[in-house]
């Protein structure tokens, strides 16, 4: 019996959010009618989409880059990378809302006049929300440059964003 094996790509990186995109895409085998609902996983994951990713995304689904970035650019949903230098990422998933994401994003509202989706003006940092890093185990969870940070308090979840701050 003839057995198929398809080579699929390797992700851009080890960061396990990865796995949920890859999750989604196999859950609709790969077709390129998923693209929409694969990019909602890349955003949800990861709080944006840039080019490494838009390229995965393409490439593992069949699709031209060029449709990818168009439908992307074309949806107010998706963001792309965003400008600041730092990105700041909380997850907003539930496990993590009930542990105090919502003080944390009420603490950079109060202290950095930052919303999500927002940069601070001097274009130091950018602030963004996911629906869930695929990290639950660790809530309530935030990702300072792609780095997960996650099983603090509250409180300690503030110095931290300060310390990283004020040290970027
Ligand atoms: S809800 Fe935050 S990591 Fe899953």
């Amino acid at each position: 019996m003839k057995t198929d094996i398809i080579e699929r790509n390797a992700p851009p990186t080890d960061d396990r959010r990865w796995k949920i995109v890859d999750a989604t895409m196999k859950k609709h085998n790969y077709s390129p009618k998923s693209l929409i609902e694969t990019l909602h996983a890349v955003q949800d994951a990861f709080g944006y989409i840039d080019d490494e990713a838009l390229k995965y995304v393409s490439d593992s689904l069949h699709v031209p880059p060029s449709k990818a970035y168009g439908v992307t650019t074309f949806y107010n949903s998706f963001t792309m990378k965003p400008a600041g230098e730092h990105v700041i990422l909380l997850c907003t998933g539930t496990a993590c809302y009930v542990k105090g994401t919502d003080k944390i994003l009420e603490y950079m509202k109060n202290e950095y006049d930052l919303e999500p989706g927002q940069t601070t003006a001097d274009n130091k940092v950018s602030l963004l929300s996911a629906r869930c890093v695929g990290a639950c185990g660790l809530a309530p969870v935030m990702v300072l440059d792609g780095s997960v940070v996650g099983r603090l308090s509250v409180e300690d979840m503030q110095n931290k964003i300060r310390e990283w701050i004020n040290n970027g």
